[in-house]
C-alpha cells in the first residue's frame, strides 16, 4: 500500500529505492505527471514519466480511471505539492478505462454533487471525499472494538432475524419464506402472516438490546456492533432503513454510570480518529470550509471540523433532566415567537429534532445528555422512577446531528415490568425468555445504543447520512 510504503521510506530516510506500486490514475498532465492513488491514503503519489522513452501506445492508455503498475525510484520531489515522487522506469497497464465512457461517470475529473455520487455508489469510493469518509469509518470501527476490548467487554453477535420487537415501536421489516403459491392460511381462508417464517412470525431486528441484556446478565459487560433495521418511512438526513448500531450492556450499572461510560467511549473514539486519520480529516475539513463559503453567513459553522472534534474531547457533556429541558424550551424565544414548527406547550411532549438542536446548538452550545424522560414517550423496558411518571432514560444530543445515543437503566423488577407490558399489550409469551432474566438473579443493569452512521457523520462533518455508509438503504434507494 502506498501509504505504508511511503511512510516507511520517509521514516528511514532511505530514498532512491526501487519502488513498485499499483493504483488507479487520477490525472495525467502534460504526458508527464501521473497522479496515482491506490485507496490507502488521500494523498496521490506523483509518478513522473519521461515520455520520450516510453512506448506511445502505453502512454495513450494511461487515462483517468485506468489501473496501472509503476516501477521506478522514489525520490524527494522538486515540486512544492508533494514531498516524494516516483521516477517511473516501467509502466504496465493493468486495466484500461475508456475515456469516452469515463466521461459519463463520476470518475471524470470535475466536481460532482453528492447526489450524483450516490447514483453511482459502486464508483464513489474512488473519489477523494468518499474515500476519506470510508477510511475514517473503518478506523472508527476499529476504535469501537478497541475501546470495549480494552475495558473488558465481550463482543456478542445478536440475531438479525428475531421474533421480538425490541423497541415496541412496530417499525419492523418482516422476514418471510412464504411459498407464494401456497401460503399458510387462517381458518377463514385469509393468509396467516403470523406464520411467515417456518410457521413463526419474524422480523429483521431493530436492536440487539434484549438479547444483549441476557448476555450482560451472564458475562457481566458486553457490546454488540451490527446492522439493525427500521421500517420507518423517514426521509431525513439522519435516518436509514439499515444502519449499524453499537450497544453496550452492563450488569450492576446504573444510569449515572451508563452516562459516564457513553461519554468516555465517545471521547475515546473521537480522539482515536483525530490521532489516526489526520490527512483524511484535514481534507474533509477543507472540503467543509469550501462548502461553507457558498452558504449565507448565518448558516456557516463557527468552528472548523477538527476544532469541533477537539471541543467534544475537552468539554464535559451537559447533563440535564427532561423536565429542566422542557422549562428551557417553553421559555425560549423560538417557542414564544412560534419559530419552532412544533410548539412545546407542556410537560410530556416528545422533543422534535428542532428542539434537540436548539438545546445543543443555541442554548448549551455543547453535547447534552437529557435524562429522566416521561415514561409515556419511551420504551417498555426502561426503569420507572419513584415519581411513577418518569423513566431512567438518557439521550445524548450532538451539534449538527441531534440524537446520537439512546439508552437507559433497565426495569429489573419482574412485577413492574410485567405490569408495564400488560399496559402496552405486549404478550408475555413473546418475551418469556426476557422475563426469565428478571426471575433468576435479576440486578440493576443499563446500556445504550449509538447509531454508528450518526457518529461517522459527526466525525466527518457530512450533512447527509447517506454519504457515510457504503450502500445506503432508504425508502428511495436499495439499488446496489
Ligand atoms: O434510540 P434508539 O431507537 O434505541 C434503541 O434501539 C435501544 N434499544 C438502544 C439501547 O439502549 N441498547 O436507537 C439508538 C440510536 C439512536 O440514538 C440513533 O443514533 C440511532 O440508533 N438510530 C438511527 N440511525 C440511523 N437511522 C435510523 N433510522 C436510526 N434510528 C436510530
Ligand atoms: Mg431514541
Amino acid at each position: 500500500m502506498i501509504q505504508a510504503k511511503v511512510a516507511e521510506i520517509l521514516e528511514s530516510n532511505q530514498f532512491l529505492q526501487e519502488f513498485e506500486i499499483n493504483g488507479w490514475v487520477r490525472s495525467f498532465r502534460s504526458n508527464r505527471f501521473v497522479a496515482l492513488n491506490d485507496g490507502s491514503t488521500i494523498n496521490n503519489i506523483q509518478c513522473v514519466i519521461d515520455f520520450e522513452k516510453f512506448d506511445p501506445e502505453t502512454l495513450k492508455r494511461i487515462t483517468v480511471g485506468a489501473a496501472i503498475n509503476v516501477k521506478g525510484i522514489l525520490k524527494e520531489s522538486e515540486g512544492k505539492q508533494q514531498r516524494v515522487e516516483v521516477e517511473a522506469k516501467e509502466v504496465k497497464i493493468l486495466g484500461d478505462a475508456n475515456p469516452e465512457e469515463v466521461k459519463l461517470t463520476i470518475l471524470s475529473p470535475k466536481r460532482h454533487s453528492l447526489e450524483k455520487l450516490r447514483e453511482q455508489a459502486h464508483l464513489r469510493v474512488r473519489t477523494n471525499t468518499f474515500g476519506a469518509i470510508m477510511r475514517v469509518r473503518s478506523k472508527l470501527s476499529f476504535a469501537v472494538h478497541s475501546y470495549f476490548q480494552q475495558n473488558n467487554f465481550y463482543y456478542v453477535n445478536t440475531p438479525i432475524i428475531t421474533g421480538s420487537d425490541a423497541e415496541g415501536a412496530g417499525e419492523m421489516f418482516k422476514v418471510t419464506n412464504f411459498d407464494l403459491k401456497n401460503p399458510p392460511k387462517k381458518e377463514d381462508g385469509s393468509i396467516d402472516y403470523k406464520k411467515d417464517f417456518f410457521g413463526k412470525e419474524t422480523n429483521l431486528t431493530v436492536s440487539g438490546q434484549l438479547e444483549g441484556e441476557t448476555f450482560a446478565l451472564g458475562l457481566g459487560q458486553i457490546y454488540t456492533f451490527g446492522p439493525t433495521f427500521r421500517a420507518e418511512n423517514s426521509n431525513t438526513s439522519r435516518h436509514l432503513a439499515e444502519f449499524w448500531m453499537i450497544e453496550p450492556e452492563i450488569a450492576f450499572c446504573d444510569l449515572d454510570q451508563n452516562m459516564d461510560l457513553a461519554e468516555d467511549f465517545i471521547k475515546y473514539v473521537v480522539k482515536y480518529v483525530l490521532e489516526n486519520c489526520k490527512d483524511d480529516l484535514a481534507f474533509l475539513e477543507e472540503r467543509l470550509a469550501n462548502e461553507d463559503k457558498s452558504k449565507p453567513a448565518a448558516e456557516r459553522s463557527d468552528m472548523g471540523l477538527i476544532e469541533k472534534l477537539n471541543f467534544v474531547l475537552e468539554n464535559n457533556f451537559k447533563r440535564v433532566s427532561y423536565t429542566e429541558a422542557i422549562e428551557i424550551l417553553k421559555n425560549s424565544k423560538p417557542n414564544k415567537k412560534k419559530k419552532f414548527k412544533y410548539i412545546i406547550e407542556e410537560w410530556g411532549a416528545d422533543l422534535q429534532s428542532e428542539h434537540e438542536r436548539f438545546l445543543v446548538e443555541k442554548h448549551f452550545k455543547c453535547p447534552v445528555i437529557l435524562f429522566d424522560y416521561p415514561a409515556k414517550i419511551k420504551a417498555f423496558y426502561m426503569r420507572l422512577n419513584e415519581d411513577g411518571k418518569t423513566v431512567r432514560a438518557m439521550d445524548i444530543l450532538f451539534p449538527g446531528i441531534g440524537e446520537i445515543v439512546g439508552g437507559s437503566q433497565r426495569e429489573e423488577r419482574l412485577d413492574v415490568l410485567q405490569e408495564k407490558m400488560e399496559e402496552l399489550g405486549i404478550e408475555e409469551e413473546e418475551l418469556w425468555w426476557y422475563l426469565d432474566t428478571r426471575r433468576f438473579g435479576t440486578c440493576v443493569h443499563s446500556g445504550f445504543g449509538l447509531g454508528f452512521e450518526r457518529l461517522v457523520q459527526f466525525v466527518t462533518g457530512m450533512g447527509n447520512i447517506r454519504d457515510v455508509i457504503p450502500f445506503p438503504r432508504t425508502p428511495q434507494s436499495a439499488e446496489f
